[in-house]
């Protein structure tokens, strides 16, 4: 169809991030009531744990009163989607009197609930409450599902230290920007910050370093010149993340590093080491420690296995992250044991050791019950063992090469994450925004890189793309201590991320993301979160918020469009019927005579021909705008009469052949998308709150809730009518009979006739 310059229906602002996969939007606005039900009575085994939570917040910010209650006529309806609904998409149908959602499964519902706390004032998402006199939404209709299923965001609480209430205010936002995996990077060679009770030294040595490196956010960075720990969580803490993160709908990867970046570790047990005589520190700088896991000593890998075994049970995910990353070798090739193994394995490389260790580390995690995650260097390091990784089917987390690890992760059959670490596109968030910010990175690290950067280039085949799998942000603290300067450094390019998370390549928009991010300082300052100020510095653009075309006028440029208007019902007879016109000799005056059905009244029929009767041109009325008549192709002098035929507002509508009527409004209730065909609702300007509708069998009736399901919703398909007057041509010249496919066809056989341009046409 083509779009037109008719806008009827005025764009309205509306503040979502991830920008949805679909979104339109109609006249009117809903406001929240003073009493809200809603209604999870046909969803109550997936969500009315969801419905729950939303009532209670609902309440406590809008101050609202919130039940969830079955009711005939609720607030917020929620229904119960079918199988082909994405597992974590959602439809959204905010009209102005009610909000209906559906969805399929709890996570589906929790992301609908999320969009909608965030389109409504700011103190909603923000879970505070507000003076605000009117919580009200645009009209509109949302369908929605992520493009990765996995978004994510990695925090290192090696390098510094975030209690667990810091890390649940950031799972907070993570949900409300619908990102799903908290990666937690546990463990590194500056500290060991997750208890393991078979080996206490873990926290009691490990989790401790001699100095710290502190940012503070107005005077610089400085050595603090103190004891930094002991910290860690304990397992009880880890559940109760987990527990959090669950209810948030977000998975807790665990990252425990080996066998590099261990050298916290080492330290509390030396025996591990390739040097147990040696030297050990808890490492005090940024940085890459040489001291490393002994992965020829048993005893050692036992010590990994042991901490993996204890660990896992506390982590419901399927995957675990062993790291991987920057692993020296120079320790192994000084080793006996590790020379002896490289020899004994016909080893090329030193580095293949690692390979040969995480392939063991991944057969133990199977037995856990875990897949293995890795950072790029298990496929990309000099002397790595491509297909030995393959063999375990980890998931390789992309950052340095990102793409050109991610191209191979997937040549080999693996996941990639993408957390791109380079200054073409940063998903390293911690780096600083400009060369003012205190922070690690080189200053050019800025939102619009992070927010433009292409996880997944369109130059990947087809073949391949499936194993990019999601995305990431993730955030070091060798240069961070304080929560505040996190939040700084991560918002808003956290937001960016989330949005190459989930929204469509081709309806991201640097522009209007960062005017919806300059929307969202509302919420960061109402929620207490710190953001930082650099996208002031860009120009936003208005997000140009789709509405659905109005069918073409016939006017337009002197050319005329026709429509096939067919109903969206699904209820049996109904479903995808059309407006027809009835004239003499169509067949529904002999079939439903008992019904009344009589010349000049519309019914509905099966919508598979092209006949004239059941073709309709739209013409503006230039005095009334917004008001329209709907004119037959076969009867052109007239328009559909809003008057009902039969006696009573129930009755039928009729057709006019003598006047038009310019008052019918096309799609103020409903419009939108189905299968590439624009719908609408018709009312009639003199019938108020009277549809045209279907609900009648075949008979096309006013009624008054063109929502019910009972073919309310018109659907406009346009139809090239260049096509039928020839055939009526050839039908002259040759004496057959045609269909309007342009098939000769048998009058005997045929099921009906139509009369175009006074010839015979058959179907
Ligand atoms: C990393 O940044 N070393 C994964």
């Amino acid at each position: 169809m083509l779009a037109v310059a008719m806008p009827a229906l005025k764009a309205q602002k509306v503040n979502l991030t991830p920008w949805p996969q679909s979104i339109t939007v109609f006249a009117g606005n809903f406001k929240l009531p003073d009493n809200v039900t809603i209604d999870a009575s046909a969803v109550e085994t997936i969500a009315a744990e969801e419905a729950a939570r939303l009532a209670t917040e609902l309440q406590a910010a809008t101050g609202r009163s919130v039940s969830v209650a079955a009711s005939s006529a609720p607030t917020i309806k929620l229904i119960a989607g079918d199988e082909s609904m994405d597992e974590e998409g959602y439809n959204l149908r905010v009209k102005s009197k009610s909000i209906e959602i559906t969805a399929r499964t709890e996570v589906g519902f929790f992301y609908a609930f999320q969009s909608l706390k965030k389109m409504l004032p700011a103190n909603v998402a923000a879970g505070v409450a507000a003076d605000v006199t009117s919580y009200s939404l645009p009209c509109l209709q949302i369908q929605d599902a992520p493009r990765f299923r996995y978004r994510g965001f990695m925090l290192d609480v090696s390098r510094h230290f975030f209690t667990t209430d810091e890390i649940k205010k950031i799972l907070r936002l993570m949900a409300l920007y619908k990102m799903n995996v908290f990666h937690w990077h546990l463990t590194d060679d500056q500290g060991w910050r997750v208890e393991i009770k078979k080996y206490p030294k873990l926290t009691t040595v490990a989790a401790t370093r001699n100095n710290s490196w502190n940012t503070d956010m107005d005077k610089g960075q400085y050595w603090t010149n103190q004891t930094y720990g002991p910290y860690f969580y304990t397992q009880e803490e880890v559940k109760d993340i987990v527990a959090y993160a669950a209810k948030l709908h977000i998975t807790v990867v665990p990252e425990v590093e080996m066998p590099g970046h261990f050298a916290a570790a080492l330290t509390a047990y030396p025996e591990f080491s390739c040097n147990p005589s040696g030297s050990h520190s808890v490492w005090v700088n940024g940085g890459i420690s040489t001291d490393v896991l002994n992965v020829a000593n048993t005893a050692a890998v036992q010590f990994a296995k042991d901490i993996l075994s204890e660990l896992a049970p506390l982590f419901p995910s399927k995957t675990f992250h062993i790291g991987g990353d920057e692993t020296p070798t120079n320790a192994w090739q000084n080793n006996k044991e590790c020379q002896d193994l490289y020899k004994a394995e016909g080893m090329t490389a030193y580095y293949q050791l690692q390979s040969r260790f995480t392939k063991e580390i991944a057969a133990h995690l199977k037995t856990l019950g875990k897949e293995i995650c890795v950072w790029n260097e298990a496929i990309t390091a000099n002397g790595a063992d491509v297909s030995m990784i393959a063999e375990t089917g980890a998931t390789v987390y992309c950052w340095n090469p990102c793409q050109a690890g991610a191209k191979l992760a997937a040549q080999n059959g693996l996941k990639a994450i993408i957390t791109n670490w380079g200054q073409d596109g940063c998903y390293y968030i911690n780096r600083r925004a400009n060369s003012t910010d205190y922070g690690a990175g080189n200053g050019g690290d800025n939102l619009q890189k992070t927010y433009e950067y292409v996880p997944l280039p369109a130059s990947i085949d087809a073949n391949l793309q499936k194993y990019f799998y999601g995305v990431q942000a993730s955030f070091w603290t060798e240069h961070v201590s304080e929560p505040e300067h996190l939040e700084h450094l991560a918002i808003p390019r956290l937001m960016a991320v989330a949005e190459a998370g989930w929204t469509p390549q081709d309806s991201k928009d640097f522009g209007q993301f960062v005017n919806r991010m300059k929307q969202d300082r509302e919420f960061f300052s109402l929620a207490g979160y710190r953001y930082h100020p650099q996208f002031l510095d860009y120009e936003g653009a208005e997000a140009p918020v789709p509405t659905t075309p109005l069918p073409e006028v016939s006017e337009v440029g002197g050319k005329r469009y026709y429509y096939r208007i067919s109903s969206l019902a699904t209820t049996g007879e109904r479903s995808g019927r059309c407006i027809e016109l009835l004239q003499e000799g169509s067949p529904l005056i002999a079939a439903n005579s008992s019904r009344g059905a009589a010349a000049n009244v519309l019914w509905t029929n099966s919508a598979k021909e092209n006949a004239e009767n059941q073709l309709w041109a739209i013409e503006a009325n230039k005095n009334y705008p917004g008001k329209y008549a709907l004119v037959s192709l076969s009867k052109p002098e007239g328009s559909l009469n809003p008057t009902a035929s039969a006696a009573g507002t129930s009755g039928r509508w009729s057709y006019s052949d003598s006047q038009k009527h310019y008052n019918f409004i096309i799609g103020d209730n409903a419009s939108g998308e189905d299968g590439g065909a624009y719908y609408y609702t018709i009312r009639s300007d003199k019938y108020d709150a009277l549809w045209m509708n279907c609900a009648m069998f075949y008979g096309v009736n006013l009624y008054a809730n063109p929502t019910d399901g009972q073919g309310g919703y018109w659907k406009f398909e346009p139809v090239d009518v260049t096509r039928i007057s020839p055939l009526a041509n050839r039908a002259e010249k040759t004496g057959k009979t045609y269909d309007l496919q342009g098939r000769r066809i048998d009058e005997a056989t045929a099921k009906g006739i139509y009369i175009v341009n006074g010839q015979k046409v058959l179907y």
